[in-house]
């Protein structure tokens, strides 16, 4: 993060060591977690608009779709029971992921991406070969807790294998197997679409089994991070790990703040009932608000029902899922984007940009559904216009994919302290499920009665949360993890739940004293006295004691 300088817990310390092949793929590997919550993510809205799925399964809905222009377009897609099919795994992948904590937490977290990767294999088998909607559900809700064990596990062990200057890229990388799991989801129901027999649905939720394999074969070949063997006391065997990780024989100084960190993290009995209290305040609202704001951009409505938005405004079965496959390519190319300049642009920057892109995006959107659709829901549209829809989602899309799609992972995952970083992860996690459930259970509903002012209404969410950005996150690019309090100290509004007092670390528990404590003593700090300061032990520590 810091080019190289790495303070631990210890806030005194630089790790020598630098990012192995080692870590690069294994780091790689977990990260194909993301690749089945994407491939369901993308599967669902294509499958939801397959005749021969409708009609086997939402015979009523299927009806209704075929009453064409005279019926209207806004309302032809709205069924509880439909929605529930695409909502139900958000609903069993919240859940999941509070109780993931504890199998990551004892038994390792490799073994939360096993199991599930392999839940996840069970449910694409029952949906693949399922003969009624309670199957269909069933499977739904398993694939759910496979997403929810990945979700939760994957972001930890990644942000504890990689050495701290690469953890935001190497997190973004999660995002990326996100948005290819949509895009290779996209491909294959546009291929599956085509098969004559009306069977091509199955093939496509039957091929979720292949991510779900990887991920379960690949955390087999993971190693446990030094972290978890030393949480689970495994000292030896976590000094042999780092040693391989970071190349160096060179790893005592993680080790102790490692070990100091399990100790601290122990010590904290409660971290659910810890995290309430009003120094956490800035990263409590923001482990609620960050997902919470990510979900409502509505991308998931691109997302899940971008085939039958697209059918809805006039293109074809084929053309629809032809549109969602353009919509999913761009999704993973702008994903690049952030990955090569969140730690360069920053995390604000991004946020910024994106958000007035996407606002305009549905403003745009809005209007041209206004005019061809009115409140009515009854048009005709033209290939020239309906075409001039879907530039502007790309707009959208794109700017998502560089703002808050990689951010609504990544920052909540660098703004906890130690003792209370899981409980952060999991609430951040579940609060990102539960938004993305409900988003997904009442956008046909909403459409239906919204109609073009839906686009308004995201619009709006666009504009608060950018004011929101603008006002109260404080840039994080650069600043070393276990010095992020120093950021909420010196913010004009979060400041005033920080008391001196608790600017403090491991060590100054431990009798050592910290210069975190004297830094902030000081009136003024800014990000570049926090980099300076960063930059100052560096120098110190490479001068050797004077
Ligand atoms: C979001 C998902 C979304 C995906 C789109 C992720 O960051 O959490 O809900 O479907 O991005 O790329």
């Amino acid at each position: 993060m810091d080019g190289g300088v790495v303070v631990g817990s210890s806030g005194s310390r630089d790790y020598p060591g630098k990012m192995t092949f080692y870590v690069f793929f294994a780091c790689l590997i977990a990260a194909t977690g993301g690749l089945i919550f994407g491939y369901d993510v993308g599967i669902s809205g294509g499958v939801t608009s397959m005749d021969s799925f409708l009609e086997k399964f939402f015979p009523a809905v299927h009806r209704k779709e075929l009453d064409t222009v005279s019926t209207n377009q806004y309302c032809k897609f709205d069924s509880q029971l439909l929605t529930a099919f695409t909502s139900s795994l958000y609903l069993a992948a919240l859940v999941s992921s509070l109780f993931a904590s504890t199998m990551t937490r004892k038994l390792g977290r490799k073994w939360s991406m096993f199991s599930g990767g392999v839940t996840f294999v069970v449910g694409a088998t029952l949906n693949g070969s399922a003969v009624n909607v309670a199957m269909l559900i069933l499977g739904r809700l398993l694939l759910g807790i496979g997403v929810g064990f990945t979700s939760q596990s994957v972001p930890l062990y990644l942000s504890e294998m990689a050495p701290a200057r690469l953890r935001g890229m190497l997190n973004i990388v999660f995002q990326l197997m996100i948005t290819i799991g949509i895009f290779v989801a996209n491909v294959i129901n546009y291929g599956t679409e085509k098969i004559k027999g009306g069977w091509g649905w199955r093939v496509s939720l039957a091929l979720a089994a292949v991510p779900g394999a990887i991920i379960a074969i690949g955390a087999l070949t993971l190693p446990d991070t030094p972290n978890s063997l030393i949480e689970r006391g495994h000292d030896e065997e976590a000094k042999a790990m780092l040693r391989k990780i970071r190349g160096t024989t060179d790893i005592e100084a993680e080790f102790e703040d490692l070990v100091v960190a399990s100790n601290q993290s122990k010590a904290v009995k409660h971290p659910f009932a810890n995290i309430r209290m009003r120094k956490y305040r800035p990263q409590l609202t923001m482990a609620i608000l960050l997902p919470f704001f990510q979900q409502l951009t509505g991308i998931n409505v691109v997302m899940f029902y971008a085939p039958v938005l697209f059918k809805t405004i006039g293109f074809g079965s084929s053309a629809s899922l032809m549109s969602s496959l353009i919509t999913g390519l761009i999704n993973v190319i702008a994903t690049f984007v952030s990955i090569f300049t969140v730690d360069k642009l920053g995390r604000r920057k991004l946020l910024l940009e994106g958000g007035i892109q996407m606002f305009l995006g549905q403003i745009v959107l809005g209007i041209l559904i206004a005019i061809k659709f009115g409140t009515s829901g009854v048009a005709d549209v033209s290939k020239t216009y309906a075409i001039f829809v879907v530039a502007f989602i790309c707009v959208f899309v794109t700017g998502f994919a560089w703002s808050w799609g990689p951010m609504g992972w990544l920052v909540p995952s660098e703004i906890f302290p130690l003792e209370i970083r899981s409980a952060g992860q999991s609430i951040s996690v579940s609060m990102n499920m539960l938004l993305t459930f409900t988003i997904a259970q009442v956008f046909l509903a909403m459409l239906c009665h919204m109609k073009f002012g839906l686009f308004f209404f995201f619009a709006a969410w666009m504009f608060i949360m950018t004011m929101f950005v603008y006002f109260f996150l404080p840039e994080t690019k650069n600043v070393p993890i276990e010095e992020m309090i120093l950021v909420w100290k010196k913010h004009w509004f979060w400041g005033n739940f920080i008391v001196d007092e608790d600017i403090h670390n491991g060590d100054v528990e431990n009798g050592r004293p910290s210069n975190i404590v004297h830094l902030c003593s000081q009136e003024h700090v800014s990000a570049v006295d926090i980099r300076s300061h960063a930059v100052k032990k560096k120098m110190a520590t490479e001068a050797g004691p004077s």
